[in-house]
């Protein structure tokens, strides 16, 4: 009997081990994202709107964008792929935006309270990771209109573009978890809880760090 690879038992293992990390990664990121609302409460001061609107950019929106390219785990698995490229950059429009919208709260809370601004690593990094994140929404134009990127093939893009659509995410990753690391949530939450809460951006980082990878090698291996 001639055994396709997909229907190997080792084979369906490893498909099955993805298919749960990328729900896991759903649930965390959901998780998340409700935890600091409810711990934030949105509206209910100026300052309240950053955690709210920044978690929501880079835990939900961020995550939610790139997952839906896994071959295991994306929500919209059977739609062809230039739908899943259109929604991605709607979710990363909407996603630039939360992060503009969350900047502005504090720098202008920071602003009204006479505060320094930039000067913990968390600031400073966050202001980084913002600029960033809309520099690569930009440098994303040439996907949709290619004409704009002359001499450049599509391929090479989309690599150059996850390669640092990656590193966007980590820095959003390294900057929530310092987030976590303000005097703000460290007096809000206690012990386990603060852990539980700083595993979440590690762990989805970690699953996209692989996702990522291993879409792009694969990629590379059959071309090269
Ligand atoms: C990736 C997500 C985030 C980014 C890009 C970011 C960015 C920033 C920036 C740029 C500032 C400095 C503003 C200024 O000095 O005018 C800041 C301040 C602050 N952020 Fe965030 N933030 C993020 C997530 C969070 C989260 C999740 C929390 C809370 C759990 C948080 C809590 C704070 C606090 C308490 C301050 C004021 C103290 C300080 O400047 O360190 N941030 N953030």
């Amino acid at each position: 009997m001639v055994h396709s690879k997909e229907t190997e038992p080792e084979h369906r293992f490893y498909g099955f081990t993805r298919t749960v990390s990328a729900s896991l990664t759903h649930l965390i990121c959901i998780v998340f994202t409700v935890f600091i609302t409810v711990l934030s409460r949105p509206g209910s001061s100026l300052f309240s709107w950053h955690p709210f609107l920044m978690t929501l950019a880079f835990s939900l929106f961020m995550t939610e964008a790139i997952l839906l390219f896994s071959p295991h785990g994306s929500p919209i698995k059977s739609l062809p792929h230039k739908t899943k490229g259109r929604v991605h950059w709607i979710l990363q429009c909407i996603c630039v935006s939360c992060a503009v919208l969350g900047l502005a709260a504090i720098f202008y809370n920071k602003h009204l309270n006479d505060k320094p601004h930039f000067t913990s690593w968390h600031g400073f990094l966050g202001l980084i990771t913002v600029c960033v994140v809309g520099l690569q929404s930009l440098a994303a134009v040439p996907l949709i209109f290619h004409s704009l990127a002359k001499g450049w093939s599509l391929a090479k893009l989309k690599r150059y573009h996850a390669a640092c659509g990656l590193v966007t995410y980590l820095l959003g990753s390294v900057s929530l978890l310092l987030g976590l690391c303000s005097a703000w949530f460290a007096a809000s939450v206690s012990g386990y809880t603060w852990y539980l809460s700083a595993l979440c951006p590690a762990l989805t980082a970690l699953v996209m760090m692989n996702q990522v990878t291993t879409a792009y090698m694969a990629k590379k291996r059959f071309q090269s």
